[in-house]
């Protein structure tokens, strides 16, 4: 088969490795890739999120699967344009990815689906979201669009309240509609099921480190870590999370006319209750990829192949003993201004037990330099979490760029669930 994989992140590095051990696979093209997809594919300079391009590009090499990595492209219509050009996609189409896109729009379609989330309101008027915030106190305030990370503020009090608020009504197109919703408690955990538009595989249980600071402290970045499985459900808890989120979502999707093709990310948060939906993504996850592909004991062609065509086998996924853990390693300045065009060494020395995903890195003439925030996740397998946390700290130990930083307790809190 020959495949495309669009993105230019660790995730997608992540992804075109695993694709690239498929011997299904028989030519793997990136767009636009990094100089970590060049290893295992060849990176085409074509942009992700326009539309034409890509189908252009898939008809030019007659690709028989596209598969997308970040959200951008599926809300530009990528797969849209794909579907109608007939090529399969796995990634869902925009009406779909709306679903990550707007949180008054998952909202209500987890309302519909009766999945477990956060009790919430959905306002267009900032004073009358005002008056709601400052009754309840404590509040969760998200403005509706996609917003960087920066749309979400967990309100404490009633001051805190009523300036949330008014920051997301200040922030313009995003802001103008706001989703209030109850302040939940709990261990977050991410939850990604393989989806077909009908029937669904899990993945198993991962947790991300969303702060950038060790004990989840400072502001909040695309992802500092993450490791895999996350031990605070057990299988039957997992399969619990498909029937009472991922099904009833894909059932009210369907419903619509919108078969979700591709990942279904529910981000958890655990509570005495049960598991709760706080948002849901429409693609894999950042860095929680990196480790769910060494975790997956299986070939990952057939099963985004058979996605992409509606036919997937609703089974349980063969995962490999012990556990993954990535911890990623970022620029300077991350995640407020990360400085770009440090030279990056020791990748050579990282030992052969870990594997290496690039992110923000740009190959020049002699050298590999950093051209963004998150710049790699070091990854390593282990027979259990705490050799695999060995294994990745060592092989960070390795790698050193002016001004890295990383968080030294990746895996801490999952040690702690299980010991
Ligand atoms: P979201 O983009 O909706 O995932 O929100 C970003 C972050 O805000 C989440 O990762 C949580 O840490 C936090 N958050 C979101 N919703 C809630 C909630 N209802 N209660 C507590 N924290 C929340
Ligand atoms: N790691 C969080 C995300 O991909 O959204």
């Amino acid at each position: 088969m020959k495949v495309l994989l669009l993105g230019s992140g660790g995730r997608e590095h992540a992804l075109a490795w695993k694709l690239a051990q498929s011997p299904r696979l028989t030519r793997l093209l990136c767009a636009p890739g990094n100089p970590g997809t060049a290893r295992v594919a060849t990176n085409v300079p074509v942009r992700a999120e326009v539309p034409d391009e890509v189908v252009a590009l898939a008809r030019r090499e007659a690709v028989d699967l596209v598969v997308v990595g970040p959200e951008a492209p599926l809300v530009a219509g990528v797969a849209d344009a794909l579907a109608a050009a007939g090529i399969p996609c796995f990634g869902p189409v925009a009406g779909a990815a709306l679903i990550e896109g707007s949180k008054a729009f998952a909202k209500e379609i987890m309302a519909e689906a009766g999945v477990p989330t956060a009790a919430f309101r959905t306002f267009t008027d900032a004073a009358e979201a005002e008056a709601y915030a400052v009754a309840q106190g404590r509040i969760v305030v998200k403005a509706d669009g996609l917003a960087a990370g920066k749309g979400v503020i967990v309100a404490h009090d009633v001051e805190a309240a009523r300036e949330a608020v008014r920051a997301v009504a200040a922030m313009g197109h995003s802001g103008q509609r706001m989703v209030l919703e109850e302040v939940l408690e709990g261990e977050e955990v991410s939850a990604m099921a393989l989806c077909d538009g009908e029937r669904y595989a899990m993945l198993p249980l991962s947790q991300d480190h969303k702060r950038v600071g060790d004990g989840d402290t400072g502001p909040n970045t695309g992802g500092m870590g993450a490791y895999a499985p996350a031990p605070f459900l057990d299988a039957a808890q997992l399969a619990q999370v498909g029937e009472q989120v991922i099904a009833p979502t894909l059932a009210v999707l369907r419903r619509r006319g919108l078969g979700f093709r591709g990942v279904l990310y529910a981000g958890l948060m655990l509570t005495r209750s049960g598991p709760k939906v706080l948002e849901f993504n429409a693609r894999f996850g950042d860095p929680e990829t990196q480790v769910l592909m060494m975790q997956l004991g299986e070939d990952l062609l057939p099963l985004v192949d058979a996605c992409a065509r509606g036919q997937l086998e609703a089974r349980t996924l063969a995962v490999a003993p012990g556990a993954s853990v990535g911890v990623v390693v970022a620029a300077e300045g991350y995640p407020e201004a990360p400085r770009k065009g440090q030279r990056i060494d020791g990748l050579d020395a990282v030992p052969a037990d870990a594997t290496v995903f690039l992110a923000g890195v740009e190959q020049r003439a002699d050298a590999l330099v950093t051209s963004g925030g998150r710049v790699l996740t070091v990854c390593a397998r282990g027979e259990d979490l705490a050799r695999a946390r060995e294994r990745a700290y060592a092989a960070v130990a390795a790698v050193r760029f002016d001004g890295m930083h990383f968080r030294r307790d990746i895996g801490a809190k999952g040690l702690k669930a299980a010991s």
